[in-house]
């Protein structure tokens, strides 16, 4: 058997947060709560969900840019989750990150040459000017620019160029994974489609790992080989793509899917409207947290958690039903 490049196993993290009119009493804000899965090499594995449901707390845990309450991360069998600083910052090489706003993540004064030789220096990858230079312009190459982009400064960019020079740094110290948040949602429908392609490319040709984080259905539904879906800090769904698409077994799953617009004919018919907001994580609902905005809730939902189960299609859905009723 192959050892998952990416293993995250009951990851919590909690955020200290005051409430109350006068900031006394403290409490948790479950911004992660119990996440478990793998990512295989050469995967990619979507996280989508609502604003709020912990996604970039999620990614950002297992880069260790933000520490867990509880949990385990471990890249290609190294515990990422126990490291010192030092051991951390070697290990980080494998594993890289791009943003949704390149303009923030890319220093307005550096050159593009030196943003993307950055990595080769930090991780000690880097031999002289020369050899620097060819792999710039390789990399360069590599995410579909010009030579000539190296002497440029990022603002001379478009922002789909931009996200095209924060995807080279990424790629500079070739790493085994690459979180993406957001990387394409702030791009023009366009720009989205030809970053999107490129990311596909890149991770065929490289046989690289994407831990794609999205809220964008259709793009997912483009990139992702398995999706899971996250409400208030926990993975309800988790499947390959074109079951979970085709087949969802959580209603959360369902209704999400059902809020896309155009939806293919098989699933046009499947729509269903979620009702209320979204509860707090800092008071999550007892039993199941979907629950209170669940059109099939019954007396069990608000009693017992509903653990992940594997269902027909082979994907996992934490419900306590064995299959959604039938749309009518
Ligand atoms: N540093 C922090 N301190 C306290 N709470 C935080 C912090 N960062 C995020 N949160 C809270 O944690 C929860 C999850 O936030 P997170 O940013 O991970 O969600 P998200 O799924 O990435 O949302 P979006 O789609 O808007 O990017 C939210 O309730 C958010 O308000
Ligand atoms: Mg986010």
């Amino acid at each position: 058997m192959t050892t998952p490049i990416l293993d995250v196993h009951q990851l919590r993290t909690w955020y200290p947060v005051r409430r109350g009119l006068l900031g006394r009493g403290a409490a948790w804000l479950r911004a992660v709560d119990d996440v478990t899965f793998t990512v295989m090499r050469g995967e990619t594995l979507a996280i989508v969900g609502e604003s709020g449901c912990g996604k970039s707390t999620l990614g950002r845990t297992i880069l260790r840019f933000v520490e867990p309450t509880e949990g385990n991360v471990w890249l290609d069998g190294h515990r990422i989750t126990e490291m010192s600083r030092v051991e951390l910052r070697r290990l980080r090489r494998h594993m890289q990150v791009v943003f949704q706003d390149p303009a923030s993540s890319l220093s307005p004064r550096m050159r593009v040459r030196d943003i993307i030789a950055e990595p080769l220096v930090n991780f000690g990858l880097a031999g002289d000017r020369a050899a620097v230079d060819a792999r710039v312009a390789d990399l360069l190459c590599q995410v579909g620019l010009p030579r000539s982009a190296a002497e440029r400064y990022p603002h001379e960019f478009s922002g789909g160029q931009r996200q095209r020079i924060a995807i080279a740094r990424a790629l500079a110290p070739e790493p085994d994974l690459i979180i993406c948040d957001e990387a394409v949602s702030a791009l023009d429908t366009s720009s989205k489609a030809q970053i999107v392609n490129l990311l596909s490319d890149l991770q065929q040709r490289l046989g690289l790992a994407l831990l794609f984080i999205s809220h964008d259905l259709a793009v997912v539904e483009h990139i992702a080989d398995r999706v899971a879906v996250m409400y208030l800090g926990k993975i309800v769904e988790i499947g390959e793509r074109a079951a979970l698409f085709e087949q969802p077994a959580h209603p959360y799953t369902r209704a999400l899917l059902s809020a896309v617009l155009d939806p293919s004919p098989a699933r046009r018919h499947a729509r269903i409207m979620l009702r209320g907001e979204v509860p707090s994580p800092i008071d999550p609902p007892s039993g199941c947290r979907f629950r209170t905005r669940c059109p099939y809730a019954f007396d069990r939902c608000a009693a017992e958690e509903p653990e992940l189960r594997e269902r027909p299609n082979g994907q996992s859905a934490a419900c306590h039903l064995d299959a959604l009723p039938a749309l009518s």
